[in-house]
């Protein structure tokens, strides 16, 4: 493919800029496009230790933030160090098969090696506190994660995702004290007059708060 045909020589700077901006965007597409699969909804890697959601977050009832816990004070959500899960399995499970590799970590001070799901391209920001602080639910990003046995991508976390929430943020805020309830949203959706209820309460909410996500581009790209 010929970016720059020959004639592009002859025309004014004006196109030249227009050409320039163009070129750097083909090349943004084609970093975007050749990006390896981890940016696609359902990538689902093998973790180095079968750890399930969906017993310890879903039956157990454990909180995110238990594990979780910089999503409301850092910009970046961490995975947990194995003294978490020490804080358990130093006296349950003890002799389990498949937690051999989280006691092997806990006499060697080696960290388990998680596999990063979810992944954003280092061009674009994004901040968890700022989210996870205002109101929007783990489970506006993440999906059921209380329900996975086995952590896969839900969402596409593209642009336009983004921003689509960007432009209506009353019909995804829930109470702050909710965000790690992940059946909040879903449940309320199911009753109109409940789900009505909240719109004109988040609404409410932008109002008085000032509320007000970001959709020019140096937001999110700097
Ligand atoms: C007992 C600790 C623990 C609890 C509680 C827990 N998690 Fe996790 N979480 C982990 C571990 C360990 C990983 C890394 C392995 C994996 O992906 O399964 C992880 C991975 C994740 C990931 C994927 C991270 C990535 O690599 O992109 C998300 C998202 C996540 N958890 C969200 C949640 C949500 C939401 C809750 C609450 C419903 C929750 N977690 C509860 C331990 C926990
Ligand atoms: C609050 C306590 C608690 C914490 C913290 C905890 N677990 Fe568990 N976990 C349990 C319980 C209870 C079981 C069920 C044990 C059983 O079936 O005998 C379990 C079971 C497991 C099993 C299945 C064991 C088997 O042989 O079937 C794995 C694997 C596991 N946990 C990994 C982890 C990892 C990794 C972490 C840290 C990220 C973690 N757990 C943190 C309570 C906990
Ligand atoms: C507005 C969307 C959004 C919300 C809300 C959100 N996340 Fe995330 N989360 C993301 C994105 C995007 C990434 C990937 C970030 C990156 O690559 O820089 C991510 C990554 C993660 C990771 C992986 C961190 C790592 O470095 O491996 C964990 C764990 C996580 N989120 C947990 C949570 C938990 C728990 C909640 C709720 C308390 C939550 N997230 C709420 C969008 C969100
Ligand atoms: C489900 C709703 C939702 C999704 C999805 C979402 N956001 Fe937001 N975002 C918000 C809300 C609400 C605010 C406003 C916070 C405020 O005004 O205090 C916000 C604020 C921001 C801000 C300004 C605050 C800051 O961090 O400097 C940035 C940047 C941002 N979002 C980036 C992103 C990116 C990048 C993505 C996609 C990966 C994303 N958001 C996805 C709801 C969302
Ligand atoms: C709310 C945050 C947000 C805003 C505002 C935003 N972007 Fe993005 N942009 C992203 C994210 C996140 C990606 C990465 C998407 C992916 O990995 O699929 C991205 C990707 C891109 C790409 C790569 C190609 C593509 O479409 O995925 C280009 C080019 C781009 N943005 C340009 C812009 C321009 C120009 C603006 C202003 C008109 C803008 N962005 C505003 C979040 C944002």
């Amino acid at each position: 493919m010929q970016l720059f045909p020959r004639k592009a020589n002859a025309l004014p700077t004006v196109s030249l800029f227009g050409a320039l901006g163009g070129g750097v965007f083909v090349v943004l597409l084609a970093w975007y496009y050749l990006s390896p699969e981890f940016y696609e909804v359902g990538y689902q890697p093998d973790q180095p230790v079968p750890y399930n959601h969906a017993f310890h977050a879903g039956e157990l009832g454990m909180d995110c933030r238990y594990c979780h816990n910089h999503v409301e004070q850092s910009p970046h959500a961490n995975v947990p160090s194995t003294q978490t899960c020490m804080n358990c399995h130093g006296v349950v499970a003890t002799d389990s098969e498949k937690l051999l590799p989280v006691r092997e970590s806990w006499a060697t001070g080696v960290p388990i090696e998680w596999v990063k799901v979810h992944h954003l391209p280092d061009y674009a920001q994004f901040n968890h506190s700022v989210h996870v602080n205002i109101g929007v639910g783990c489970a506006s990003c993440h999906g059921r994660i209380d329900q996975m046995e086995v952590v896969y991508q839900a969402e596409p976390l593209s642009m336009g995702w983004c921003l689509e929430c960007h432009r209506a943020p009353e019909e995804h805020l829930v109470p702050p004290d909710e965000v790690t309830n992940l059946a909040y949203l879903e449940e309320i959706k199911q009753d109109d007059e409940r789900y009505a209820q909240l719109i004109s309460t988040n609404l409410e909410r932008i109002e008085n708060e000032g509320i007000k996500p970001p959709q020019n581009c140096s937001a999110c790209h700097y």
